[in-house]
C-alpha cells in the first residue's frame, strides 16, 4: 500500500483496487482545476498500471464533492472559460478510462459531484449520501456533463426536476430512481465498495473493458449502432483465452483461471 498526500487527492492501493480520495475538507471538495487535474492524473496512472483491476473515487462522510468550485468561477468571463477550456480540459479524463470506475459518495454529491458520481460506472452511495443539480439558484446549468447523463440515468421527467428546482435525492429516491447502484450503511460504505471493486478487479481485465465500453454505448449512442458494437464486441470474445476458459471452467464446476487481469 502506498499514498500520496501532497496533492487535493490522495490515492493508496488495495489489492487490485486503486483508491482516489478527493481531499478539499474546508470545501467540501469542491472541483478546482488543481482537484481536476490530479484526480485525472491519478485516474490515468491507475488506468496505466498492470496490478490495478478497478478504481475507486471517494470523498469525506460530510460530501463526496459540493460541485465545481464557485470562488474560482465568479469573476469569470466568457473568454476565460473559453480560454482556459473549462471541463474539456480536465473533465474528459475520466470518459477515457478504460478499468471500471466506482464511485463510492457519502454526504453532498452537488452538481459537479453528483456529475462525478453520473461519470462514474457503478455509484454506491452510504445512506447520507445526497445528490442535486443546484446550478439553477446561481444562474448557471450543470455543464460537466449533468444535463446529458442524469435525464439518461433517470429519464427526463425527473431530470428536469432535478435540474430546473434543484430538488436533492436522498440516497434511498436516488436508488429507486436508477441514479446509484446501491446503497449501504454509511460505516460500510468503504468496505462494501472495496469488496465490490475487489470481485470485479478479479474478472479478466480484457472483459471488463469489453462490457464497459458497450454498455457506454448503449448509454451514449444509437439502439442500432449499439447493438452492432455489441455484436463485434461478443465475436471478440471468442478469440480471448479468458473467455474459454471462464465458460470451461462452469462446465468443470471450478473456479476459474483468468490470464487476463
Ligand atoms: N465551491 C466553493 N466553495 C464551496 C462550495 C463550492 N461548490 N461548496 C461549499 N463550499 C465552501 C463554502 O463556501 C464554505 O466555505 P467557508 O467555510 O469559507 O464559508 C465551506 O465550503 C463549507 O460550506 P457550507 O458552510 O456552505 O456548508 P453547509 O454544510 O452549510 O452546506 C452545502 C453544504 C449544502 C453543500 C453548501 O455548501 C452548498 O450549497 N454548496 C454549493 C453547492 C452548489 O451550488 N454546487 C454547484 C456548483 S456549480 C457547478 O457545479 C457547475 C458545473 O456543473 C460545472
Amino acid at each position: 500500500m502506498h499514498s500520496d498526500n501532497d496533492t487535493p487527492v490522495q490515492t493508496r492501493v488495495q489489492g487490485r483496487v486503486g483508491w482516489i480520495t478527493l481531499h478539499r475538507p474546508r470545501q467540501l471538495n469542491a472541483l478546482n482545476d488543481a482537484v481536476m487535474d490530479a484526480l485525472g492524473a491519478a485516474l490515468k496512472a491507475f488506468d496505466a498500471d498492470d496490478a490495478i483491476g478497478a478504481i475507486a473515487i471517494t470523498g469525506s462522510a460530510k460530501a463526496f464533492a459540493a460541485g465545481a468550485d464557485i470562488d474560482a468561477m465568479a469573476d469569470w468571463s466568457y473568454m476565460d472559460v473559453v480560454q482556459r477550456d473549462f471541463i474539456t480540459r480536465n473533465w474528459e479524463t475520466i470518459r477515457q478510462v478504460r478499468k471500471p470506475v466506482l464511485a463510492a459518495v457519502a454526504g453532498y454529491a452537488m452538481g459537479g459531484g453528483c456529475e462525478l458520481a453520473l461519470a462514474c460506472d457503478i455509484v454506491v452511495a452510504a445512506e447520507s449520501a445526497r445528490f442535486a443539480l443546484p446550478e439553477i439558484k446561481l444562474a448557471m446549468l450543470p455543464g460537466a456533463g449533468g444535463t446529458q447523463r442524469l435525464p439518461r440515468a433517470i429519464g427526463k421527467a425527473k431530470a428536469m426536476d432535478m435540474c430546473l428546482s434543484a430538488r436533492m435525492l436522498d440516497a434511498q429516491e436516488a436508488d429507486r430512481y436508477g441514479l446509484v447502484s446501491r446503497v449501504v450503511p454509511d460505516a460500510e460504505l468503504l468496505e462494501r465498495t472495496q469488496a465490490l471493486a475487489a470481485q470485479i478487479a478479479d474478472y479478466s481485465l480484457p472483459a471488463l473493458m469489453a462490457v464497459k465500453a458497450s454498455v457506454n454505448r448503449a448509454w451514449e449512442g444509437s439502439l442500432t449502432e449499439g447493438i452492432a458494437f455489441e455484436r463485434q464486441a461478443l465475436y471478440a470474445r471468442f478469440a480471448s483465452v479468458d473467455a474459454h476458459e471462464g465458460m470451461h471452467a462452469f462446465l468443470e464446476k471450478r473456479p476459474p483461471g483468468f490470464t487476463h487481469r
